[in-house]
């Protein structure tokens, strides 16, 4: 029998490294040249790589990581359809995601971005002006601060691995409760599996299935699609 080997098993440690080295030199200009290009309130302040570390050093916990790079925000945002209606965004952050939503044809006004840190919440009021942006936390949001807005699709770029059981249960429910009865939530995740356990799934009667696998973000991540399951 034959063995089919991944390419990158075939090649010595050194190719391998200046492969990886070159990917992350990729991933720098293209984020040097996305701050460039980015919205006139995003370039006052530090490149958003450098700003991600600096509120992941205030607090490591909730922000959770890396900055997303762009593959990954083309695939969290690959399905939405920019007609259905508002699009939630849970944990913007620097605005990764939401600047692929807008590039995917979602209206500005159309989004209602959730962010935790007031910082960041302040940064991105400023940046997407006419969207309805909440300072708060994602599970806290009632009904009436959406107004009459109906999502019909959910974004987050939460660390939902960092946070309890009952706090991602108390998310998920509230952001889905809030949408169209066939919304989707995508989330993603640098672990091997759907980061809502299957506990929660079963208790809110949801399913999820991987939609991309991105092995050029840093560090390599999954993208779920979770919808209320039909039997
Ligand atoms: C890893 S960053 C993701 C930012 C961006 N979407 C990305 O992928 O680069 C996670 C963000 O979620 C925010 N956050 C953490 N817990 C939250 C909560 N319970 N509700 C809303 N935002 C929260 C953090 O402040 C942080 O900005």
């Amino acid at each position: 029998m034959k063995l089919k080997l991944n390419p990158d098993m075939t090649r010595g440690p050194r190719e391998v490294v200046g492969k990886f080295a070159s990917a992350v030199r990729r991933e720098i200009d293209t984020r040097k040249a996305r701050h460039r290009e980015g919205p006139s309130e995003m370039r006052k302040g530090p490149p958003e790589a450098l700003l991600g570390l600096r509120r992941f050093v205030a607090n490591p916990r909730r922000f959770g990581g890396f900055v997303s790079g762009p593959a990954l925000a083309t695939a969290i945002t690959a399905e939405i359809d920019p007609a259905a209606g508002p699009v939630l965004e849970l944990g913007p952050g620097t605005g990764v995601f939401t600047r692929a939503l807008i590039a995917r044809g979602v209206a500005e006004r159309d989004l209602i971005l959730v962010e935790a840190d007031p910082m960041l919440a302040a940064r991105l009021q400023a940046a997407f002006p006419q969207a309805l942006v909440l300072a708060r936390k994602a599970g806290s949001v009632t009904a009436d601060m959406l107004g009459d807005r109906r999502p019909a699709a959910i974004v987050s770029g939460l660390p939902l691995l960092n946070f309890p059981d009952r706090e991602v249960e108390c998310i998920v429910a509230t952001a889905l409760g809030f949408c169209t009865a066939d919304a989707a939530l995508y989330q993603f995740t640098y672990g091997p599996k759907c980061p809502v356990s299957e506990g929660i799934m079963a208790r809110l009667g949801l399913c999820a299935q991987r939609t991309a696998r991105v092995w050029r973000n840093v560090p390599p991540a999954s993208v779920y699609r979770i919808t209320i399951a039909r039997d």
